[in-house]
């Protein structure tokens, strides 16, 4: 999720003190991917040993501590050929501290040492394989068993090449990943690879290139990933041909994305799925085990003609606008290893144990601030449905307030993003000085809700940058309705609902991909509005929580009047508001409330109101009462409030462009909230 950079010097004299210069330069300039901590190996002076350097925090922490550990002489003294990796960690699995940090090792000779980004899976299936075999481990993450498992396959498999034993480890992981090895007993080779985490490799020689491309090495045999018991391995690859620099000399990058090497070099391949990337004397060799029709013969080398601002961003000129298009990416990384849609289970194995006492409650609260308080009011309706216990939404700040009662037998849910919401955090030691049971919900490893509360879940949505929170929230909304389907596990009456949103939970990240085509249109949509000077965002039922978060969204970015309105209460006053210049969007969906929001629809079309409809995919007579509409792909009710939701981030930023704001960094707003 975050960054690795690793660096390979051949036949190019460095001093390892420039390569660790090299390194820390280009973690800094991953920095932007967000993370909480970082780390560096290199070989040791007499290139025997390999040494590590880890802190947690800031890149900057890193360099001090690399400037105290490195002063003598010798690191000064320049080697021909080296390789360095380096890493930027956001937790996923144990807290960030030095130990979790990465590189993790092998053994305690350093024998291999690998950085890795993402998500193993199954890494608790390897590590017992591995701990039956008398691995130790030191660290909580999932990485080390990657380390420990090409050292078993360099023990039992004393043949093979670095690159192979790297293949068959990778062949028994599942998740996603992203790493780069670095070994003692291969000196002078570096291996990489990846499995949905980006990753690139960059070419540096002194004269162009004479090739624009490097041809794909296949294996003879296909097996199907996650073998994990017995570890069969695969009969040996054959490679024959491979990219050989012009001149001796060349230097190789291996970066999370180009804004780590631009400053170096131009050229880059970018790396596909399952794609093994070796040096070895030098030459680069791209390897994959097994091959399918539509592969192309071989990885195009790019040149890059961007600038470090622009790859950061990638195609985007705003880092929200990467989060909203990273949603298909993010919710199935919050579904990742918790969600089986063959089997149709469901795990989160961060409260499964706590589950039992959960049931017993007398109710549940939802607690949080501003978009986290909106995943529960999204989330509510289906809680109640599927756990049949009360529940109750609360805003952090109002809660303390009125010295809420609390029980014993309460269970308390705290969702923040960052984990260090200053109001929820208050509101969560209120309640756990009551007795309550107290239930996180944080993307943060290691944040200060998840340290105090009983049990949680991480939402897993990787790093948000920008202020104005979207992938958190449709993650956010994902972990309670997880948590939802959990509870009613056992419910024989509630298997077919349930059923039916597993399966509305499979199709979900390519519906979020279609619902991001609307880009364009939604665009021009933000032209007509931007300029007025309020929005009113009606809807109810599953659709209500996407009213409240638009319009929320609408005035962080926009500082445009804004106001999420039940339309069940439209009679009730808000109606007044509404003639035929004041803009309004409805969400009028075929759900159980579908004749209520007609009726909605009807009063406000009567008063000569104009409104933006967002409705399902050809649906023809709600789309007649207007002009102007959004198509959203039809799912199940409770997820409907994902789909609709990310109109609302699209149109609240193209109207904060238009308008001149600031995306990222909305005036007078911080991302994370620690005061009170
Ligand atoms: C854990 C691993 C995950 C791995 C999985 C496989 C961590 C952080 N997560 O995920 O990487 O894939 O096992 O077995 O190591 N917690 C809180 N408060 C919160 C959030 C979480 O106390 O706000 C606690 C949970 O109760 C749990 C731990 O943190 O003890 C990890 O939570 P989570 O990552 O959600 O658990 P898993 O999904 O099981
Ligand atoms: N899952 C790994 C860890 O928690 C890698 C996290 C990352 O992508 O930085 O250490
Ligand atoms: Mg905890």
């Amino acid at each position: 999720m975050c960054g690795i950079f690793a660096y390979l010097n051949y036949l190019t004299p460095k001093s390892r003190l420039e390569v660790l210069d090299l390194l820390v330069t280009g973690l800094k300039r991953l920095e932007y991917r967000g993370y909480d901590s970082t780390g560096v190996a290199i070989d040791s002076p007499d290139s025997k040993n390999i040494v590590m350097v880890k802190r947690t925090g800031k890149v900057k922490v890193l360099e001090d501590a690399i400037k105290e550990h490195f002063s003598g002489g010798e690191y000064s003294e320049p080697v021909m050929t080296h390789i360095g990796i380096a890493h930027t960690r956001w937790a996923t699995h144990g807290v960030p501290c030095e130990r979790n940090s990465h590189p993790h090792r092998s053994d305690e000779g350093n024998g291999f040492v690998v950085v890795h980004n993402g998500i193993i899976t199954n890494y608790n299936d390897v590590k017992t394989f591995l701990a039956k075999r008398g691995y130790e481990f030191e660290s909580d993450t999932d990485t080390e068993v990657f380390a420990k498992l090409v050292h078993h396959l360099w023990k039992t498999h004393p043949t093979y090449s670095f690159r192979e034993l790297v293949e068959q480890a990778i062949l028994q992981v599942e998740g996603a990943f992203a790493i780069a090895v670095k070994s003692k007993h291969f000196p002078g080779e570096c291996v990489a690879s990846r499995r949905s985490s980006p990753l690139l490799v960059a070419i540096k020689t002194k004269s162009r290139l004479a090739t624009d491309h490097i041809p794909i090495l296949y294996g003879k045999e296909i097996r199907p990933h996650g073998q994990t018991r017995e570890l069969p391995v695969l009969p040996r690859s054959d490679s024959t041909s491979e990219f050989m620099p012009e001149e001796k000399e060349v230097e190789y990058f291996f970066a999370s994305d180009a804004s780590a090497v631009i400053e170096h070099t131009n050229r880059v391949i970018y790396l596909e799925d399952d794609d093994v990337a070796a040096v070895r004397d030098g030459t680069l060799s791209i390897h994959r085990l097994k091959k399918s029709l539509d592969d192309p013969h071989a990885r195009e080398i790019t040149t890059l003609k961007m600038e470090i601002q622009q790859i950061m961003k990638g195609n985007y000129d705003y880092f929200m606008q990467k989060e909203i298009f990273e949603q298909p990416d993010s919710v199935v990384n919050t579904m990742r290893g918790r969600v089986r849609f063959d089997g149709n289970a469901i795990v989160l194995g961060g409260i499964k144990d706590y589950i039992p006492e959960i049931k017993r409650c007398r109710r549940l609260m939802l607690i949080g601030c501003g978009t986290s308080y909106h995943s529960a009011v999204a989330t509510r309706q289906l809680l109640e449905e599927l756990t049949e216990l009360p529940v109750i939404v609360e805003l952090a700040s109002d809660f303390l307030d009125r010295n809420t009662p609390i029980f014993r037998d309460d269970v308390c849910f705290f969702i923040s993003q960052s984990g260090e919401t200053a109001d929820t955090l208050m509101a969560l030691r209120y309640c756990k000085q009551r007795g309550a049971l107290i239930v996180g919900i944080t993307n943060t490893v290691g944040s200060s809700i998840c340290r105090e509360s009983h049990c949680g879940v991480h939402i897993n949505a990787g790093p948000e940058i920008g202020v104005a929170s979207t992938k958190a929230y449709t993650s956010q909304f994902i972990s309670l309705v997880m948590f939802a389907l959990v509870m009613s596990e056992d419910r024989l009456s509630l298997q077919q609902r349930r059923l039916e949103i597993l399966q509305a939970l499979s199709n979900l990240a390519d519906q979020i991909r279609k619902v991001l085509k609307l880009d364009s249109k939604v665009q021009e949509l933000a032209k007509d509005l931007y300029q007025h000077k309020s929005l009113l965002i009606m809807g109810r039922g599953y659709n209500f929580a996407t009213c409240l978060e638009g319009a929320l969204k609408v005035k962080e970015l926009t500082y445009m009047h804004s106001e999420g309105i039940m339309a069940g209460e439209l009679k009730h006053g808000p109606l007044a508001l509404v003639d035929d210049s004041m803009p309004v969007l409805m969400i009028v969906l075929r759900d159980p409330v579908y004749v209520k929001c007609m009726n909605a629809l009807q009063q406000v079309t009567s008063r000569k109101g104009c409104p933006v409809i967002i409705c399902e995919e050809g649906d023809e007579e709600t789309k007649a009462f207007s002009s102007r509409h959004l198509e959203i792909p039809r799912t199940v009710d409770c997820l409907q409030g994902i789909l609709t939701v990310i109109p609302m981030q699209l149109l609240s930023y193209h109207i904060a462009v238009l308008r001149g704001c600031d995306v990222d960094c909305p005036r007078n707003l911080a991302k994370s909230v620690t005061v009170e």
